[in-house]
């Protein structure tokens, strides 16, 4: 399916995003074979997951009526920039609430925000973490007016809906679905997306991430009425936690570079294929399986790209 409303400027999105097979005698030696969903390839501005959540959510904002959407992150939130992006886009002004106090001069990602016209605020850790509070709420409502509420992540049911589009779009037969998990939204609607005999498998960024498996099961009652139980999420491969890296992980995404001339975004896409590989050479998964990764973002340089 291709974007169901019009963007007031010119946007070119690359949907179905390709499905390219990696070629790699570690996972062809395991008797596997390994299909990138490159979701990193939509746009530039709204890549990957990012527009995977918002697709639904701009319809449905555009429906009742909203000329605002209003969202919280990190200061180096990609969520953040895509929300920028896809007001600038498809025509809604865009508030960004930030966690912590303003940095100046800013950092590339809400400079490239304020650039695409969000307006920026700022909550104290403290307030932040009450951010969905309903008191917050009225308080951001009498300084900003009416708005359409992105939860942090961007992570809700119509966020779900867009991600259960990524396996239609896979056009070979495949057997596991990986794809990395923060907030699980992802994991979740790509689950609910499989045809019968597939599975999904997300690999969690987060050290300590055991609620993802109620999360994830939450997240698809609220959004389709029940939890799939066709999926599982492995915890081995978060690095020391969200946007924690070694050197192990620093070498594999380099080694992978090279090999394979792509540059994995190392907050996630890269723990996941790392996660992959190490699992192909221990055997974890059966000869003859086909597995499909969804890359879902790309690599925004050093330190950037938070949540
Ligand atoms: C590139 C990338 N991959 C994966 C994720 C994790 O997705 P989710 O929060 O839906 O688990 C994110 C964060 O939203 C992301 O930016």
């Amino acid at each position: 399916m291709g974007h169901v409303i019009a963007s007031v400027r010119p946007l070119d999105l690359r949907l179905p995003s390709p499905l390219v097979e990696l070629r790699d005698d570690r996972i062809t030696g395991a008797g596997l074979r390994l299909l990138l969903k490159r979701d990193d390839l939509i746009s530039p501005d709204i890549p990957g997951n990012k527009w995977r959540k918002l697709k639904y959510n701009l319809e449905a904002a555009k429906k009742q009526g909203y000329r605002a959407l209003l969202t919280f992150g990190g200061a180096y939130s990609s969520h953040i920039r895509a929300t920028a992006a896809a007001g600038y886009y498809f025509g809604f002004a865009t508030v960004g609430v930030i966690r912590g106090e303003e940095h100046l001069p800013l950092n590339p990602s809400l400079d490239y925000a304020v650039r695409h016209g969000m307006r920026l605020a700022y909550l104290n850790r403290t307030a932040y973490r009450e951010k969905m509070s309903p008191d917050v709420i009225a308080m951001l409502h009498r300084r900003f007016g009416e708005f359409y509420l992105l939860p942090e992540g961007g992570s809700n049911a119509d966020a779900l809906r867009g991600c259960a589009e990524i396996p239609g779009e896979i056009d070979r037969p495949f057997d596991l679905a990986c794809c990395p998990c923060g907030t699980g939204g992802t994991l979740a609607g790509l689950a609910q997306g499989l045809g019968p005999g597939q599975r999904a498998l997300g690999f969690s960024v987060l050290k300590g991430g055991a609620f993802l498996i109620r999360e994830v099961a939450a997240l698809q009652r609220d959004a389709f009425g029940a939890a799939s139980g066709n999926w599982s999420i492995e915890h081995g491969f978060h690095f020391g936690g969200f946007a924690r890296r070694n050197a192990e992980l620093d070498e594999f995404t380099a080694d992978f570079g090279k090999r394979h001339g792509h540059s994995l975004d190392w907050v996630y896409v890269a723990k996941m294929m790392y996660g992959i590989f190490a699992l192909a050479g221990r055997g974890f998964f059966p000869a003859g399986t086909t597995i499909a990764a969804v890359i879902t973002g790309f690599d925004h340089g050093p330190g950037l790209d938070l949540d």
